[in-house]
């Protein structure tokens, strides 16, 4: 009778001791008293770089940088089977998603037991590593939320990352630790951060630090506990073991040539001792691994079991240093035991430079284009979340999978070389392809959630089709059609008038609103650099359609949209020239002056207040540096870093001005410039806005010059700002900025015009 309840018994112990062990629990021991070198075998595997992502998923494409992830994990998995006391980590939910589809039920088995066991652990676990700069906070957390979301229904809470690892990207954004520390990460760790900051924190101890997210706002809510990692997320130098790797093994057998163990050893001690200087704890991280390392795990973990075994057996001999696989929670773990007091920090890590002339402040801007198509993707996938749960749309309606594939593609655009434009040509149309693809599945749940909301009627509303090349003003819809409706959905959550600018054929239209009642327009003709475009070149459209519509919070507003015969007055744009005197456009709230002469905009006016500024605007450009691949100082100008080759800045022809016009109507006002014949603006003041918008047309750049051009434009307001200003993070909150100073170190720099940029969002 005894007998069966003792092995249940036994059995729920052995369930619950022997495998359910995973987090802080599982980490291998430590020896206090000694410095512990936490190992941490790691692959940073870019989502897209020099390849796309699935080419570096298969191994494809080899001849420009050998790197297969799916070799990596089918190897990391063999590796850490064998062997208990082995650790990996692994980031890219992008890449284990792909992988994870292609395995079978034995192999998903072991992996979930590695992952149960803390022998395989997922750090950050988004869908990316994304970049810091230049992407928006809605976007960081919709990119964070599939990849956690995957790792949660797949491996349960074994599966749920503790420490967010931020290894590569190109600086560090205060918005992305306030972000972290609310997704409830418990570190966050990361590789780059400028020269001088870091050589004063290793010289301080101050690695390691208390980053106030939200110091303002959010309060202790946000902060995250924060580590510099000490050598990027690369080995000690002489201790990579990959196959792209060309450094020594450990050879260890006196009886051969070659012998170097003892070497190995001495050089390992030796760095130890430089590491533990800039730390203020007796562990010690060190990143055992690099870009796509791991295809061949073995050749890593032989020579790390190697290094443990040399390295350890000195403290025999009275040596204080102990190895051990580790992970990054794990050593976080240990930080946190160690009870230490960390220093605090309440602004953020940019701009980034890793040498005196290479401030990474190019790729704020680099590929413009992606940039705004990300931007303008990311609102849609919002309008497709919300339309989806608004209209309850069922798996009937694919809708789940659609909305898929638009996050999937926004979460790998989020990636550090995506939206931050240092990626190659081929790999900037990869995303851009899968951007167009989402958006696609995107307007199918958009069209079936409009069809279950659309108020029931006999017939079922039509397909609705989208306006996707408003940007360059052309809309097949629009242009092809005398008369259809215009149905605009507000996501926001209150009511809103919002702009329209349709793509017109016509001089005249009517607009009834959903009221019946028609309400006013203007037409303005296309300028002559919109029809430039080369895209453009099937378009119809001589005409622009502008209106104003109000929307109601969360829903749609349908309009009914006509041409008319002959020309209605009152929609009417007169289009003026200069005649050397100065013109003024103004609405109800602003007055802009522009020069008569240059054209360019040269005083802005409030006129509740009445007051008055010197606003100047124009478009230069800085001459960029060559560079040479000989001398570190010779560092070009390209997509990752900005130099200007001097500080001086090249105004455009002032001659062109002559062709700026200006058009008058009742609801637009627009100031048209031409800078160049690569460089146009349009300035516009619409009817009680209190802001004017300024939209520019910028290329293509020449080239065949042989220089390269970083264009600018300036704002020169003569205000008595002492050099202070201030940009958004990622969107959400504002930081101060100061001109030459740095909130944490004494600031020194050979480059005065990149090492003052700044990020805006
Ligand atoms: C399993 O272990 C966890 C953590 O040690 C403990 O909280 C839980 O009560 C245990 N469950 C059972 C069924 O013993
Ligand atoms: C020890 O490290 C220092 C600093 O990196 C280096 O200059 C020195 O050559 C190293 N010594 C040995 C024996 O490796
Ligand atoms: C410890 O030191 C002794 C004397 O120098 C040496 O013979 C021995 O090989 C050392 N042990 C190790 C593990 O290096
Ligand atoms: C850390 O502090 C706690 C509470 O003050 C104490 O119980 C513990 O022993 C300390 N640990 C170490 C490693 O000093
Ligand atoms: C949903 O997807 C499945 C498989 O791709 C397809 O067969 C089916 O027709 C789709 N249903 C709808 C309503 O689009
Ligand atoms: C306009 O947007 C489309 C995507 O909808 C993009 O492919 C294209 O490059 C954009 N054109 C310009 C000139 O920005
Ligand atoms: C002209 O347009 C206005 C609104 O913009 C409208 O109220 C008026 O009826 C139109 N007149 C004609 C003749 O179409
Ligand atoms: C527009 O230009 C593109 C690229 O030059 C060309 O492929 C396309 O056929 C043109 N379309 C029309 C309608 O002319
Ligand atoms: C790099 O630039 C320096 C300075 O202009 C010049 O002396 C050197 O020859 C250049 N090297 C190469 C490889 O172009
Ligand atoms: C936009 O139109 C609405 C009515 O449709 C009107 O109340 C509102 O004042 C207009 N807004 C602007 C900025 O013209
Ligand atoms: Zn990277």
């Amino acid at each position: 009778m005894w007998t069966p309840t003792f092995g249940v018994c036994l059995i729920l112990i052995f369930i619950n001791g022997s495998f359910s062990k995973c987090g802080y629990q599982s980490c291998n021991p430590v020896k206090d008293g000694m410095i512990n070198v936490h190992l941490v075998p790691h692959t940073h595997d870019d989502v897209g770089w020099l390849k796309t992502v699935d080419q570096y998923y298969y191994g494809d494409k080899n001849d420009i940088q050998n790197a297969g992830v799916q070799y990596i994990l089918d190897s990391v998995i063999q590796e850490l089977t064998a062997d208990k006391t082995k650790r990996f980590i692994y980031v890219e939910v992008a890449f284990f998603a792909r992988w994870w589809r292609q395995q079978h039920d034995r192999i998903r088995h072991l992996v979930k037991g590695l992952v149960n066991e803390g022998r395989l652990e997922f750090i950050l676990g988004g869908w990316c590593m994304d970049d810091e700069a230049t992407t928006h906070y809605n976007a960081i957390i919709d990119e964070h939320s599939l990849g956690l979301e995957f790792l949660r229904q797949n491996f349960g809470d074994c599966g749920r990352p503790r420490v967010a690892w931020q290894i590569d990207p190109f600086g560090h954004s205060r918005e992305q630790a306030s972000l972290f520390a609310h997704m409830g990460y418990d570190g966050l760790f990361f590789g780059r951060l400028d020269y001088q900051d870091k050589f004063n924190r290793a010289l301080t101890k101050s690695m390691e630090m208390i980053w106030q997210g939200s110091p303002d706002n959010l309060g202790p809510s946000s902060d995250l506990f924060s580590g510099v990692l000490y050598h990027g997320y690369n080995p000690p130098p002489g201790f990579c073991w990959d196959s792209s790797c060309h450094d020594d093994p450990i050879m260890d057998d006196k009886n051969m040539e070659g012998y170097n163990a003892d070497q190995k050893t001495k050089a390992f001690l030796n760095y130890t001792q430089n590491q533990a200087t800039a730390y203020a704890t007796n562990h010690l991280m060190m990143t055992m691994g690099s870009d796509f390392n791991y295809q061949n795990a073995h050749m890593w973990f032989k020579n790390m079991d190697k290094l443990i075994k040399l390295v350890n057996a000195q403290q025999d001999n009275g040596s204080k240093v102990n190895l051990l696989y580790s992970t990054p929670s794990c050593y976080l773990y240990q930080l946190n035991r160690a009870n230490q007091t960390w220093p605090t920090k309440k602004d953020d890590f940019f701009p980034y430079a890793h040498l005196p002339h290479s401030y990474w402040t190019g790729y704020y801007t680099s590929r413009p284009t992606l940039k705004g198509y990300v931007r303008q993707t990311n609102n849609f996938l919002q309008v497709c979340k919300q339309l989806d749960a608004l209209a309850v749309l069922e798996d009937s309606d694919n809708s789940t999978l659609n909305i898929k594939v638009l996050k999937e593609a926004m979460g790998v655009a989020q990636h550090h070389d995506a939206v931050s434009g240092t990626e190659k040509q081929a790999v900037a149309y990869d995303y851009a392809m899968r951007l167009a693809r989402g958006n696609y599945e995107c307007q199918k749940v958009v069209n079936d959630a409009y069809k279950k909301l659309f108020p029931k009627q006999k017939e079922a509303p039509p397909d609705q089709l989208f306006c996707n090349l408003l940007n360059i003003s052309m809309c097949h819809a629009t242009e092809n059609n005398k008369q259809f409706t215009m149905t605009v959905y507000n996501p926001l959550g209150r009511s809103l008038n919002h702009w329209i600018r349709l793509p017109v054929i016509g001089r005249s239209y009517v607009i009834t609103d959903p009221n019946g009642k028609s309400i006013p327009s203007q037409v303005l003709p296309i300028s002559s650099e919109t029809k430039k475009i080369p895209e453009r070149n099937g378009s119809l459209a001589e005409n622009e359609l502008v209106f104003n519509v109000s929307l109601p919070p969360l829903g749609f507003s349908t309009f009914f949209i006509k041409m008319s015969q002959g020309m209605n007055k009152s929609q009417k744009s007169v289009v003026h020239q200069y005649d050397n005197s100065d013109v003024v456009i103004k609405n109800q709230h602003l007055s802009l002056m522009f020069d008569g002469k240059s054209g360019q905009l040269k005083s802005m006016k409030n006129l509740n207040s009445g007051a008055s500024i010197p606003l100047q605007q124009s478009f230069m450009y800085y001459v960029g540096h060559p560079g040479n691949t000989s001398v570190l100082k010779y560092q070009a100008s390209g997509a990752y870093v900005f130099r200007p080759l001097t500080t001086a800045t090249y105004n455009f022809q002032p001659q062109l001005m002559k062709k700026n016009y200006y058009v008058e109507g009742q609801l637009v006002q627009e100031v048209r410039q031409q800078f160049s014949p690569w460089v146009s603006q349009v300035v516009r003041l619409y009817d009680q806005a209190n802001y004017a918008e300024l939209e520019w047309t910028i290329g293509p750049i020449p080239i065949s010059d042989g220089m390269g051009k970083e264009i600018i434009t300036k704002y020169s307001t003569g205000l008595p700002t002492k050099g202070v200003f201030y940009t958004d993070a990622n969107g959400r909150e504002i930081l101060k900025r100061t001109r030459n100073h740095r909130d944490t170190w004494k600031f020194k720099t050979l480059e005065p015009v990149a090492a003052n940029y700044y990020p805006i969002n």
